[in-house]
C-alpha cells in the first residue's frame, strides 16, 4: 500500500510548473509528494498548506508556506483521499484536515488527487464519512445524520486544527455524492463534510506501476 502511495505522490510532481504556489494536502500519500516537491523546491514560489502537520513537513524541507489570504487563487492543489469513485468524487478527512483541504480545493484551478489502488471504490461510503462540527451542535448533527441513515461516531480524543470534534458516519452508501454533500452542508453546526463532490478531483493519479492517470 505504501508503495502505491509513493508512486502516486512522486508522479504528482509532473503537474508542478515553474514559479507556482502549490496547494498541499495532508496525509501519508501527501508525505511522499512533499518529499518529491522538496527535490524541485527551487523551481516553485512556495506552498499553501492544509494542516499543521503538512506545514511542519514543508518547513522542515525549507519550503515556504504562505497564508491563502495572501496568495489569491492557486493553479494546483495536490491531496490524497480516503475513497475515490469513478466520477472522481471523494471521501476525505481521515486525517482530520477536511476543512482546510476543502477551502484550498475550492481556491484551486486544478485538483490532482493521489491515491493508492485500495482507495478506488465503485460506491463511496465504506470508509466512515468525516463531518467536522461546532461543539455545541454535536448532538443535533448526530440526530440529523441518523435521520439520513448514518451511524455517527465521535472520533475519540481528537480535535481538528480548528478546535472542533469530528463525527465519523458509518453505514452510508453514497450513490448521490453531490446531493448528500449539499444536504449535510445545510445542517446548522456542520463546519465541513468530508464529501468532495461539488468540487471533486480533476485528475486522479492511482499508484500502480506505471501510475494510472484518469
Ligand atoms: C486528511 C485526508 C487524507 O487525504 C486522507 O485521509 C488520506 O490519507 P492517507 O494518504 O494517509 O491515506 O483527507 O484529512
Amino acid at each position: 500500500m505504501s508503495e502505491g502511495k509513493r508512486l502516486a505522490g512522486e508522479k504528482a510532481v509532473d503537474y508542478v510548473e515553474d514559479g507556482m504556489i502549490v496547494g498541499v494536502g495532508t496525509g501519508s500519500t501527501v508525505a511522499f509528494f512533499i518529499e518529491a516537491l522538496a527535490r524541485v523546491k527551487d523551481r516553485i514560489a512556495g506552498t499553501v498548506s492544509s494542516s499543521e502537520q503538512s506545514t511542519a513537513a514543508l518547513r522542515a524541507h525549507g519550503i515556504e508556506v504562505f497564508d491563502l489570504n495572501s496568495t489569491g487563487a492557486l493553479s494546483l492543489y495536490v491531496d490524497g483521499a480516503d475513497e475515490c469513485d469513478g466520477g472522481k468524487n471523494l471521501i476525505k478527512g481521515g486525517g482530520g484536515a477536511l476543512t482546510r483541504e476543502k477551502i484550498i480545493a475550492e481556491a484551486s484551478a486544478k485538483f490532482v488527487c493521489i491515491i493508492d489502488p485500495s482507495k478506488n471504490v465503485p460506491v463511496l461510503g465504506k470508509f466512515p464519512l468525516p463531518v467536522e462540527v461546532i461543539p455545541m451542535a454535536q448532538s443535533l448533527v448526530e440526530r440529523r445524520l441518523i435521520e439520513l441513515g448514518g451511524k455517527p461516531v465521535l472520533r475519540a480524543g481528537f480535535t481538528t486544527d480548528n478546535g472542533n470534534p469530528i463525527l465519523d458516519v458509518h453505514g452510508l452508501q453514497i450513490t448521490d455524492p453531490v446531493g448528500l454533500e449539499e444536504t449535510i452542508n445545510q445542517i446548522p453546526g456542520v463546519v465541513t463534510v468530508g464529501l468532495f463532490a461539488r468540487r471533486r478531483a480533476d485528475i486522479v493519479i492511482e499508484g500502480v506501476d506505471p501510475p494510472r492517470i484518469w
